[in-house]
């Protein structure tokens, strides 16, 4: 049976007006680059999509992961996409392009990448989720919920398939750790670690004993480079992506985009360093505007034929989510009127990249003892 590889890699290289959108000749760059691959059989399929200041690259081939071929290529038309932008001045030019020269793999500097190997089904619909103005944990709760919360996913129950269970790889993007951990066994163990969604983030998820599924090949991955770590210093944002397959065995399409009708809070609005509510949003409403912000996620739904990509579905620009982006939005007002107050902005921890150490470092020398 054949493999296929689905390779989603991601940067910011630049926008406008400031952070607010990719330019349209970034695209055609993207395109360009990515179609004249396809000709030279580089990769089988692909598709370019943006959401808000992220030019998302998503590829399919046979190369296996991490393959330094498809990163080069991913590297090389960001790089193309980035002359672009600076001739046309555009915001934070070549901004996730940490290094002027590729290296054999694009992880670690700079742009994002999710990508996973599978034996591709008789049916294979897979959602790939795009965020913008985030950070890689904001994926903690509506993957949990996907894959491990049967007030989410009717068929943890209702299908016996899915009664073993799946299996969490949680990373530690502090220390650069990871642990696996078994649900519904360990559930406890694994909220406790991704509750704290800016130091442990899920990075897989496989299936455990299922009897339609190989325990060896992920059903969802998430991107997990953290852009502030990589430089040392705050150069954007990570705003991650996702892919996840479903159905047969897994949960369906609908049980897969339901945990984003709560729309949860995520650190990573306006400049790095506010909490806002993540807002499910169409293609076209995926431009940040209102405080830069609030955050936001499109999810592209495709069917896979033989590496094709089939779609993409626009699945969020559904009425059915009309509801849950007024929520975002009543979420959006009650959180600006904290102004410069926590827990609207973040506490002093996750800001250690911003511009707090070097006000601190101003006012050393007027701190007195307390009494
Ligand atoms: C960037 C972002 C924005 C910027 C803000 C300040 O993804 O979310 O909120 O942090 O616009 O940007 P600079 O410092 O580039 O002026
Ligand atoms: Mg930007
Ligand atoms: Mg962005």
């Amino acid at each position: 049976m054949v493999k296929v590889v689905i390779s989603l890699i991601k940067a910011d290289v630049g926008s406008y007006p400031g952070h607010s959108l990719v330019h349209p000749a970034l695209v055609e760059i993207a395109n360009k680059e990515l179609s004249s691959a396809k000709l030279s059989e580089i990769i089988t399929d692909y598709k370019v999509l943006t959401v808000g200041d992220d030019l998302q690259l998503m590829m399919s081939h046979q190369k296996g992961v991490d393959s330094s071929e498809i990163h080069e290529l991913a590297w090389n038309t960001f790089m193309k996409a980035t002359e672009v932008a600076k001739e046309l001045k555009l915001y934070g030019a070549g901004q996730d392009m940490l290094s002027d020269a590729f290296s054999g793999n694009v992880k670690g500097m700079g742009p994002g990448v999710a990508e996973m190997e599978f034996t591709e089904r008789q049916g294979e619909p897979l959602i790939a989720f795009m965020m913008d103005k985030t950070e890689p944990g904001a994926f903690n709760l509506p993957i949990y919920r996907m894959f491990a919360d049967p007030f989410n996913t009717a068929g943890l129950i209702i299908d016996p398939s899915m009664h073993g269970g799946f299996k969490f790889e949680v990373w530690d993007i502090v220390d650069h750790k990871k642990v696996f951990l078994n649900t519904p066994e360990e559930t406890y163990e694994i909220l406790a670690l991704i509750g704290a969604k800016s130091r442990y983030v899920i990075k897989r998820v496989f299936p455990k004993d299922n009897p339609k599924l190989p325990s060896d090949e992920p059903v969802a991955v998430i991107s997990t480079d953290k852009l502030s770590q990589i430089a040392g210093q705050y150069v954007g944002k990570d705003d991650p992506v996702a892919l996840v397959r479903a159905q047969s065995g897994l949960p369906a399409v609908g049980e897969v985009l339901e945990p984003f009708a709560f729309p949860h809070l995520v650190s990573g609005w306006m400049r790095g360093s506010h909490n806002g509510p993540l807002m499910p949003v169409g293609f076209n409403q995926a431009q940040c505007t209102r405080f830069d912000g609030p955050p936001r996620v499109i999810a592209a739904g495709f069917q896979i034929a033989n590496g094709t990509l089939v779609g993409p579905v626009d699945m969020f620009a559904d009425v059915a989510y009309d509801y849950t982006r007024k929520k975002a939005q009543e979420i959006t007002e009650y959180m600006r009127r904290h102004g410069p107050f926590e827990p609207h902005r973040l506490p002093m921890e996750d800001m250690e990249y911003t511009a707090l150490p070097k006000i601190l470092a101003k006012l050393e020398d007027r701190f007195e003892p307390t009494e």
